[in-house]
């Protein structure tokens, strides 16, 4: 794909990082613009298992934008895709009239080639559009010397993307302005504020999911009642108490916070009509031996959060990783079919800030 036989062929390549909501998203008040109907926070997992890495080239003999997505071409005409290329050349363009000349313009007006691969599951749960989006924003700003604020650029790819472009404990502020200027994401603490908090992901099921986030959530917005009550009533002071806590280093309220999110989330999903359902059994006994151990030591030492998936991410604290694992590892043996993602495997323990 990428000849180095084209004529002035600039390439860039870059990683970008998934994140794993403790305050989730669900639902939009603007399905263009990808307005959220409430704020949600974070936490950037900074490590080798799962990221994106997408290359760009643009080059004045290519005849048209494309696209491939784990080695198959896909649709570039996707809405988003193009939101995500008009926004960027845009500010591109724009850079160049208010006359910066560190920029190098020539290779706004060529077409582009873009490659990227994530190394875990695609549309399973585990945040691929979130690093995808993410990381297609960041690497054409960086192949059109684009800088400043991309968050809004992201969240018009996938809105949980905008959080991907910051490390360690982000918020996306829902905003109030019609236009999603203020609709942006913002770093609360960095990922080395909280060196001790760990992450295990237990892949259950490394399958697409049935319903995918987009479509879920606009059926939810439809039809379910507590939602609109979650959005209005319950999140606004779920924000404010997340960010105390993080702040606090306080791992029990950190990890109640989180798991009642995370439920409540779910909850909604099984009050739209017809329901959603993410989680399967194995997820359901992953919530069970969480609790039944958090039980056992008479405090919250693990929590477990899910998204749009079965997939369990759970977060805890370094100390109670090799114990933890070992539990899981007791209750889930793995099973040898010889792939990285094998069920209730914890694949990945990583420090929020292992470098890349
Ligand atoms: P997930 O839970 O994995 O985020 P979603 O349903 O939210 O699942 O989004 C999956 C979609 O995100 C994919 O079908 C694809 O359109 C898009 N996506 C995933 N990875 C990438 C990527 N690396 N580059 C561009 N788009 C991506
Ligand atoms: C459950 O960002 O994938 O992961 O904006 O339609 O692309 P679109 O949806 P997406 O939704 C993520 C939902 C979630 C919660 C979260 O990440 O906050
Ligand atoms: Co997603």
């Amino acid at each position: 794909m990428l000849e180095s036989s084209h004529q002035n062929l600039a390439m860039v390549t870059c990683t970008a990082p998934v994140n794993i909501a403790v305050v989730k998203y669900w639902g939009k008040r603007n399905e263009d613009l990808i307005l959220p109907i409430n704020s949600s926070l974070s936490v950037t997992l900074h490590q080798e298992q799962l990221k994106t890495t997408t290359t760009i080239a643009c080059s004045r003999s290519f005849q048209q934008d494309r696209i491939w997505l784990n080695g198959k071409e896909e649709d570039i005409s996707c809405p988003r895709l193009q939101s995500c290329l008009q926004e960027i050349r845009r500010l591109a363009r724009k850079r160049r009239n208010t006359g910066d000349p560190t920029s190098d313009i020539s290779v706004v007006s060529h077409k582009v080639h873009i490659c990227s691969v994530n190394n875990f599951p695609t549309a399973a749960g585990l945040a691929s559009s979130a690093a995808g989006y993410a990381c297609l924003v960041y690497t054409l700003s960086q192949l059109f010397g684009v800088e400043g604020e991309l968050s809004t650029v992201a969240r018009q790819g996938s809105g949980s993307a905008c959080r991907s472009l910051y490390g360690g404990f982000v918020q996306w502020k829902m905003g109030e302005r019609s236009d999603g200027k203020d609709s942006i994401a913002e770093q609360v603490e960095s990922e080395s504020y909280w060196p001790e908090l760990r992450v295990l992901i237990l892949v259950v099921s490394a399958e697409q999911k049935s319903v995918g986030s987009t479509s879920g959530m606009h059926t939810s917005v439809e039809t379910s009642q507590l939602l609109k009550y979650r959005a209005d009533v319950v999140v606004p002071c779920r924000m404010v108490e997340m960010i105390r806590v993080i702040r606090q280093r306080d791992f029990p309220a950190f990890g109640e916070l989180t798991m009642k999110d995370s439920n409540q989330f779910h909850a909604t999903c099984l009050d739209t009509y017809p329901p959603i359902f993410y989680l399967n059994n194995v997820s359901h006994r992953i919530i069970s031996l969480v609790h039944r151990y958090n039980q056992f030591y008479g405090e919250t030492r693990v929590a477990y959060t899910f998204d749009a998936g079965p997939n369990a991410v759970i977060y805890t604290l370094q100390e109670h990783v090799p114990e933890f694992v070992q539990v899981v590892r007791h209750f889930f043996p793995s099973e040898a079919n010889g792939s990285e993602f094998v069920r209730g495997l914890p694949v990945c323990s990583a420090d929020l800030s292992e470098e890349l």
